[in-house]
């Protein structure tokens, strides 16, 4: 069953019971409140007829008087009057049709000659019509001589009663309708935002991420269709990034290779007794041998990291140690392009628990950019100390820093400020990750032209 049937029915199915019982209870309302006050009218006119009869002819025979009675007596009312002796013989009838001596067989009269008020609902006899009657007893000195009825026919009030009935079902069924339609309307506009979803995600299992998801309300279906968007751009974009990546890659692997193939001709072309030609080609050859294993590496480490397959290997590491050693492995390269390497270490820091190599590669990763993005005769500080509970090791250099709009983009995967540089752009995103599952954080802070400073806080 879909959504909007299933809304729709929950809804109408509430309302139907809710109007239902409303209507229920106000139909048994309206018959009561009519019902009761015909009767209570007719009480009240027995009840002064035979006050009235106590007050002013208590000392008259009731069969004599009981002309001038009746007169009386229906004065004041439009219901039909009768005065009935003790026997049950019917005196009076303001009709003036009945003749009647039985009038004992209706229980009003019969409870009304033993001293009591009587009331009886039923049918007339002779007319099969509904009617409603009240006898009320004639007492003299508190002894009953004979009583009084007052009968009224209850059709009119039928009548007014089931007309109101049939307006109440009315409107019932009016708000009902109009419920259903509203309720139709409401889920017609949830179903169609669902259902452009659907299309929108079926486009996109197709492969399809061009079209965008039109947004028609700010609700939380608005908000899905945002999120779907957003989705889709970002796949979109990772697409291109991927396509970028692949090129810029061969590009990268296509460098190295060439430059020993390129050798590995002109080592084959000479005669191997230029020894000096055959040193420097096979250094080269070696030089650009790491560098391609350095990327593949990188490259695999990367996947890794991106499929959260990288593993930890938590040990107790001696960080000035660590560092020292960088420092010693990588000064030969900083000397060779003129620029000052230095490593200051506050030696009594802690050991902490990490794994060595990771944070080697991180910390090459960083001196390495620092290398690559600072001219000769400029200066790269590696600095660490305790604060807090928390190792901080800064990276700082003189170089051409980083422009603030690239800044939170460095950290994503594949991301070079210039395309033209060497590298993959991912030292940055490996190393953020790294740091990340050491429960660490990684944070750079720069200005264009006065150089960049990496911060990354450990805790211990
Ligand atoms: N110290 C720095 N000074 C100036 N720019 C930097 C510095 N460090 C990083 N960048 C900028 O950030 C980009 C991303 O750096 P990242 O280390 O992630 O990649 P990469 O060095 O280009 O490639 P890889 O490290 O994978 O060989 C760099 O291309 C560079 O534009
Ligand atoms: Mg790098």
């Amino acid at each position: 069953m879909g959504i909007q049937k299933r809304l729709v029915g929950s809804y109408v199915v509430v309302i139907f019971l809710t109007v239902l019982i409303l209507e229920i209870f106000l139909i048994v309302s309206v018959r009561f409140y009519y019902f009761h006050n015909v009767e209570r009218i007719l009480m009240n006119q027995a009840e002064l007829s035979a006050s009235f009869f106590q007050q002013y002819f208590a000392d008259e025979d009731l069969e004599k008087q009981s002309d001038r009675l009746l007169k009386g007596f229906s004065h004041n009312s439009d219901a039909q009057v009768q005065i009935i002796n003790l026997s049950g013989r019917l005196l009076q009838d303001s009709t003036g049709l009945h003749d009647d001596n039985n009038m004992i067989k209706y229980p009003d009269v019969q409870v009304a000659i033993q001293g009591e008020p009587g009331i009886w609902k039923g049918k007339d006899p002779s007319t099969q019509e509904a009617i409603l009657a009240v006898s009320f007893p004639l007492q003299v000195n508190d002894v009953t001589v004979g009583g009084v009825r007052f009968v009224t026919s209850l059709t009119e009030t039928f009548n007014t009663v089931n007309q109101i009935t049939v307006v109440l079902i009315c409107v019932g069924m009016l708000v009902i309708a109009i419920v259903t339609v509203l309720g139709l309307l409401l889920s017609w506009t949830i179903t169609r935002s669902i259902k452009d979803l659907k299309q929108a995600a079926d486009r996109m299992t197709e492969g399809d991420f061009s079209k965008r998801v039109p947004k028609r309300y700010q609700d939380e279906l608005g908000s899905l269709a945002d999120t779907l968007n957003m989705m889709a751009s970002r796949i979109l974009k990772s697409e291109q990034l991927k396509n970028d990546f692949i090129s810029s890659v061969s590009h990268e692997l296509r460098t190295p290779l060439t430059s020993i193939k390129g050798w590995v001709i002109t080592l084959k072309s000479n005669r191997i007794d230029n020894k000096q030609l055959l040193h420097e080609g096979l250094d080269i050859i070696e030089s650009e041998g790491d560098r391609l294993t350095r990327m593949v590496d990188e490259l695999l480490d990367f996947s890794k990291l991106d499929n959260g397959r990288i593993a930890i290997h938590f040990a107790p590491v001696h960080l000035p140690a660590l560092l020292h050693h960088i420092g010693r492995q990588l000064s030969p390269r900083a000397t060779r392009q003129g620029i000052l390497l230095e490593i200051q270490v506050d030696e009594t820091i802690p050991t902490i628990q990490a794994d060595e190599n990771r944070l080697k590669q991180v910390l090459i990763n960083l001196i390495d950019n620092s290398l690559k993005f600072t001219d000769d005769s400029g200066r790269i500080l590696v600095h660490a100390h305790t604060t807090l509970g928390q190792v901080i090791i800064t990276v700082e250099d003189t170089g051409s820093g980083i422009a603030e709009e690239d800044l939170e983009n460095v950290l994503h995967k594949f991301y070079k400020v210039d395309q033209h540089t060497s590298g993959s752009g991912l030292g940055l995103s490996i190393s953020d990750q790294i740091i990340k599952l050491h429960r660490g954080e990684l944070r750079i802070t720069s200005m264009v032209g006065k150089g960049t400073i990496v911060h990354i806080h450990l805790p211990i």
